[in-house]
This record gives C-alpha cells, sequence and structure tokens, in this order.
C-alpha cells in the first residue's frame, strides 16, 4: 500500500486528489489542509508521495519543500508540486529546492493520476535498489564473516594435528601465541598485525609433522645428525604454509621458516642476520624458546620464571631481537598471568 500525502488549503482540491489516488487502487491518502501539520505527518511516516500546493497560507510549497528536504531521511521522497500555470518563476525556485515534478492548475484529472502513478513507480524502484542493495552488503558481511570462522577452524584443526605427533602440548601454543601477541603489541605493531600473529603462531612447529618419530619423539638429548633432520621442521613447514592468498597463512609461513633464527645470524634454516629476519619470527623466537624453557620437556625439568627472564636478558642481542626481549618485559604481569592461566594438561609431556 502506497502512501500519499496531499497537502492543499483548498477543499475541492483535497477531494478531488484524494478522489483520483483513491482510483489508483493499493494507494491511500493522507489530507492536509494546514501546511505545517503536513508536514509534521511527512516527517514521522515519510510516505512514497507528497502532492503539495504552492500558494497557501502560513507556509507556500516552495517553504514546505525546503524544511522538507532539510530533514534526514527526507531526501529522496519524490514531491509533486502544484502551480498556476503562469508561475515559470515559482517552479523554477521550487525545483533548485527539490520538488520532483510540477502539474499546473486546473489540474487535468487524467494528467493528475499518470504523474502519480508514475512517479510512485520510480519512488517503489529505487527503494526495492536500496533495500536490496542493504540485503546485499549484508549477505557479504556474513559470508566474510563465515569465511574467515572457518579459515580460523581449519587453522587450529590443523596445529592440532600436528599436536598429536609432537610432544609438545596444546598448552605450549596457547600460551606462545599469547606471548607473541603480547610482544607484538608493546612494539606498537597495527592491530592487524598482532592478531595475525596471534593467530599464525601455533603453526610454527606444524612442520614437525615431516620428522620421523624415532627422532621426534625421542626421550633425551639429539645427536648432532638427529638435530640436523629435526631443523628441517623449519622449512618444512615453510613449504606446507607458503604461497596461500590467506594473511594468516602467509604469516604462519614467515613464521614457520624464520622462529629458530637467531639475530647474531647462527640461527637456522638461512643463518639470517638482525633485522633481516622477519619481524613476526623475531617476536615468535622471544615467545617460543622462553615457553620452552618454562616448560617440563623429556630431557629437562621446567626452569622457573626468573631463570627463564634472565636467559631472556642475557641472550638480548645475540639469540634475540632486543626490542622483542624489551617489549616481553615491559609485560612480564602479563607474560606471569598466561603462564600460570594455560597449565600444561598432567599426563601429557610439557
Ligand atoms: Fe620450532
Ligand atoms: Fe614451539
Amino acid at each position: 500500500m502506497n502512501r500519499i500525502a496531499i497537502i492543499d488549503d483548498s477543499e475541492i482540491n483535497r477531494v478531488l486528489f484524494g478522489a483520483l489516488v483513491g482510483k489508483l487502487g493499493l494507494c491511500h491518502a493522507e489530507l492536509f489542509r494546514d501546511p505545517v501539520d503536513g508536514l509534521a505527518w511527512c516527517l514521522a511516516h515519510a510516505p512514497d508521495l507528497i502532492v503539495v500546493d504552492y500558494m497557501m497560507p502560513d507556509m507556500d510549497g516552495i517553504e514546505f519543500i525546503s524544511r522538507l528536504r532539510a530533514s534526514p531521511g527526507m531526501e529522496d521522497v519524490p514531491v509533486l508540486m502544484i502551480t498556476a500555470s503562469d508561475d515559470r518563476g515559482v517552479r523554477h525556485e521550487a525545483l533548485r529546492r527539490g520538488a520532483s515534478d510540477f502539474l499546473t492548475k486546473p489540474v487535468d484529472h487524467v494528467e493528475f493520476s499518470t504523474r502519480v502513478r508514475n512517479m510512485l513507480a520510480l519512488s517503489n524502484g529505487r527503494r526495492k535498489l536500496a533495500d536490496r542493495a542493504a540485503w546485499l552488503a549484508e549477505e557479504v558481511a556474513k559470508a566474510t564473516e563465515a569465511v574467515h570462522a572457518r579459515e580460523q577452524e581449519l587453522l587450529i584443526r590443523m596445529s592440532r594435528a600436528a599436536e598429536f605427533r609432537d610432544p609438545e602440548t596444546g598448552a605450549h601454543i596457547l600460551r606462545m601465541a599469547h606471548y607473541s601477541r603480547l610482544i607484538a603489541e608493546e612494539l606498537g605493531l597495527p592491530d592487524d598485525d598482532c592478531r595475525q600473529i596471534f593467530q599464525a603462531s601455533p603453526m610454527h612447529d606444524i612442520g614437525k609433522i615431516g620428522i620421523p618419530d624415532h627422532i621426534l619423539l625421542k626421550p633425551g638429548r639429539l645427536t648432532l645428525e638427529e638435530f640436523e633432520v629435526m631443523k628441517r621442521h623449519a622449512q618444512i613447514g615453510h613449504e606446507l604454509l607458503k604461497g596461500s592468498a590467506s594473511m594468516i597463512l602467509q604469516a604462519a609461513a614467515t613464521i614457520a621458516v624464520s622462529h629458530h633464527e637467531r639475530f647474531d645470524g647462527v640461527g637456522y634454516p638461512c643463518g639470517v642476520v638482525g633485522e633481516a629476519i622477519p619481524l613476526y619470527g623475531r617476536v615468535v623466537a622471544v615467545a617460543d624458546v622462553f615457553d620452552a624453557l618454562t616448560s617440563t620437556r623429556p630431557y629437562k625439568p621446567a626452569w622457573s620464571l626468573d631463570e627463564a627472564a634472565a636467559y631472556l636478558r642475557d641472550q638480548s642481542a645475540a639469540h634475540f631481537d632486543p626490542a622483542c626481549v624489551d617489549a616481553f618485559f615491559s609485560r612480564w604481569d602479563a607474560v606471569q598471568q598466561i603462564h600460570a592461566q594455560y597449565r600444561d594438561e598432567v599426563g601429557k609431556g610439557g
């Protein structure tokens, strides 16, 4: 049902226009003698079309249109103005103020009905388009959110798959992801980077699924030869994750290949030095080593937080980027909280 406001001080015209609108079908007319009342009703109800007379006491048609257009949401409501046939100047002024179309008095019935019908059709078409655009935007937002959620789920499942073979626990992955995010935040990285580091760092050791069991699960220290095989997990992880369009997977590939590089250049797999090591890798290196030290492993007991902290300080600028070490200690309270919150599961290797 289309709602049409008719504002005219002449009763004869109101009755006539109301009757013509009624004949159009699916249209309901609201009639106003007083333009002030008419304007108030239009602002409250946003009609599909407004028919307004020009010559009225208190407020003329141009003033009415000016006030209407100045109100939020009323920019596009079609307005048909009724003027005397010799009012060319008035019609031009009304156009400038936002009238959509005109009819001249005396109003021809057929012309009135046709004009109203056409203006309603345009108005309804525009409304449908706007609704559809809003609906589409909403659907795209929903779909994008679903894609992100699925991507995140897949990544978590991939990390879990690696965990099944890795003696390191899920708690290690959680803690080091949180530590990594703390460091990234403290370094002042943009929110997107902080989130990516948090989401991608759990996959740092995913390349371990390519390391044979007798090495990966060996209790006690590895021989030099075995360690050389173990080192391959960085490159394998990179091979697995690289080349994706996903920002998180790109970050994860970078972290996988660079989390065992050392600031002094004697790390692996490439022996890159200092800031040539990707920042994500430098961040995760601090988080990963700190958590490995403070966790129980088959070949060593857990270090105290203070012992591990002393090691990080000692290795700042040697193993680690000093900026990342400083950032880590700037959030020491949060580090202790994370360490306490995500405990290793009983019965599982540390
Ligand atoms: Fe690793
Ligand atoms: Fe790790």
